[in-house]
């Protein structure tokens, strides 16, 4: 299951009020929640899945010790990590907060919460007769300590910074996984009226950006971390940054940025190739993926399969002969006056359409390898809509979308599946821009989880270009020691395996 863990706001009160009164039996209200949002002292925090609250916590800070006042997981989320995550959330923002000891009730009978708690190194200590007022139970009182001091695999902080296509995206990560902050300003309208990616257009914009995009996420997170200022980039762990593959002129803005943030603060350069960026999109929203595993990542430049035995080793199974999925729907959506990009449209469209009304090619569906050849079928489409014009026939767009679609996934599906099972694999990630297509991400579940592999995909907002993944790729190259010369340079067509000869 994938979640992320983020500070509470408003807007979800009524989730978590659903959440409080499934789960307690003298619940709070909405409005009592509203009111400890506002309390001094107070970190909130919800944990999110597919875009809903599916659990949540709160802490109050007096003086040096904590109080948790609150857990809760949905009861179709428990048993998957989420208690343990949103725990471990909320101590290290209470230890921020300059809380040294963390106490909290808990009920005799919730064995679960109890041990969950002790394995956090908590302990009971006594107990309040009669605590819970509706059940007569008493109430256990558990203590225990908060670590202080960075401890470098939790609270290693991460400014990541991405410019290799056509968004400029910072973000700032603690511990590998809690997101403080993730601002991506897309240059998508600039390109749109040129129906693609125009390198130019992209460099200059990115040089406008820059400054503005890391200086909000800098701002994001200090916010996110309770203070009333910009988090002082002196208090960073790594300055991390995409180096390619992408358009040269394109990284070179990100790449120069983030050398000379690097040298002004004197803080380690690491680079992040924005293929394994994608793959780890997938590590940010479901801590518990990991390798071995498959990834198939399909965006506007790539279409590929690639095993993954541990984290940094990645080999190339096979990748697309001429054009890419993503590039495959764009150059569609151009041909049918969609605009740019195609994928987003043409898939919306593809859910009210037939994905049988037309047969078009699949190719390199039986060649036994993981070789993919989608120019074919681009061809094929556009013939079908010029045969069709010609003959004074109108093109229906959605069955032609969902059957254009639904030839990519047949192809795309059977080897994935074909991967998994050869590798062995534990689990199966997909990444890249086109991860965000509904009806690719169901096929490929239904096929893949029937055979025991843990499947995973992004969250929507994090599967098309953004910083946060290439954060969370760098907290695994940092923690490995890897670190990027002052002297480095953009690498346009940077491959994930070096080796791949496919
Ligand atoms: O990863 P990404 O943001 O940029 C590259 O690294 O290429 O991917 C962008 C690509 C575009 O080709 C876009 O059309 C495609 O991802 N895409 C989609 C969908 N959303 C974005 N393709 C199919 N279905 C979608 N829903
Ligand atoms: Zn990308």
């Amino acid at each position: 299951m994938s979640f992320v863990i983020r500070a509470m706001s408003e807007a979800d009160l009524d989730a978590v009020a659903a959440i409080e009164v499934a789960t307690f039996p003298v619940p709070w209200s909405r409005t009592q929640f509203a009111e400890e949002l506002e309390g001094p002292g107070r970190l909130w925090l919800v944990a999110e899945a597919h875009g809903a609250v599916v659990g949540y916590t709160g802490g109050w800070v007096v003086d040096d010790e904590a109080h948790l006042m609150n857990l809760a997981v949905r009861t179709d989320h428990r048993g998957e990590g989420i208690g343990s995550g949103l725990l471990e959330s909320v101590r290290s923002g209470l230890a921020e907060r300059g809380a040294t000891r963390l106490t909290l009730e808990v009920r005799p009978s919730n064995r679960e919460a109890i041990a969950l708690y002790e394995s956090f190194g908590m302990s009971v200590v006594g107990s309040r007769p009669g605590y819970y007022a509706v059940s007569g139970e008493d109430g256990l009182i558990m203590w225990g300590d908060l670590e202080t001091g960075p401890t470098p695999d939790e609270e290693l902080t991460i400014l990541a910074i991405e410019t290799s296509c056509d968004e400029t995206a910072a973000a700032v990560m603690r511990g590998g996984r809690r997101l403080l902050a993730n601002v991506v300003a897309s240059q998508v309208d600039f390109h749109a009226r040129f129906g693609g990616v125009v390198p130019e257009i992209a460099s200059r914009k990115h040089a406008e950006a820059i400054v503005g995009v890391v200086d909000e996420a800098m701002l994001a997170a200090g916010a996110e971390l309770g203070r009333d200022d910009a988090l002082p980039f002196a208090e960073l762990d790594a300055i991390a940054v995409t180096y390619g593959p992408g358009l040269v002129g394109a990284l070179v803005v990100g790449l120069s940025y983030a050398k000379a943030l690097a040298l002004a603060t004197g803080k380690p350069l690491v680079g992040v190739n924005h293929l394994e960026g994608h793959i780890f999109a997938n590590a940010l929203a479901d801590p518990e993926i990991g390798p071995p595993l498959v990834a198939l990542v399909v965006s506007g430049g790539h279409t590929s399969l690639v095993h993954v035995p541990e984290w940094g080793v990645y080999h190339t199974l096979g990748e697309t002969l001429d054009d890419a999925a993503g590039e495959a729907f764009d150059k569609v959506a151009k041909v049918l006056g969609l605009g740019y990009p195609g994928g987003p449209v043409l898939s919306r469209m593809a859910a009210d359409g037939d994905p049988a009304a037309i047969d078009f090619p699949r190719a390199m569906l039986t060649s036994g390898d993981y070789r993919f050849s989608l120019s074919g079928l681009k061809t094929a489409v556009i013939n079908h809509i010029r045969h069709e014009r010609e003959a004074g026939r109108d093109i229906n767009i959605p069955d032609l979308a969902a059957s254009f679609q639904q030839a990519i996934i047949d192809v795309q599906v059977a080897k994935a599946v074909r991967a998994v099972r050869e590798t062995r694999a534990a689990s199966f990630c997909l990444a890249g821009g086109v991860a965000a297509n509904p009806a690719l991400r169901e096929a490929l579940r239904a096929a893949i989880e029937p055979l025991g592999v843990r499947v995973s995909v992004p969250a929507l907002h994090l599967c098309t270009d953004n910083a946060a993944m290439i954060a969370a790729a760098a907290h695994h190259r940092y923690l490995r020691g890897e670190r990027l010369g002052l002297d480095a340079e953009a690498v346009p067509g940077l491959r994930l395996d070096p080796a791949a000869d496919v």
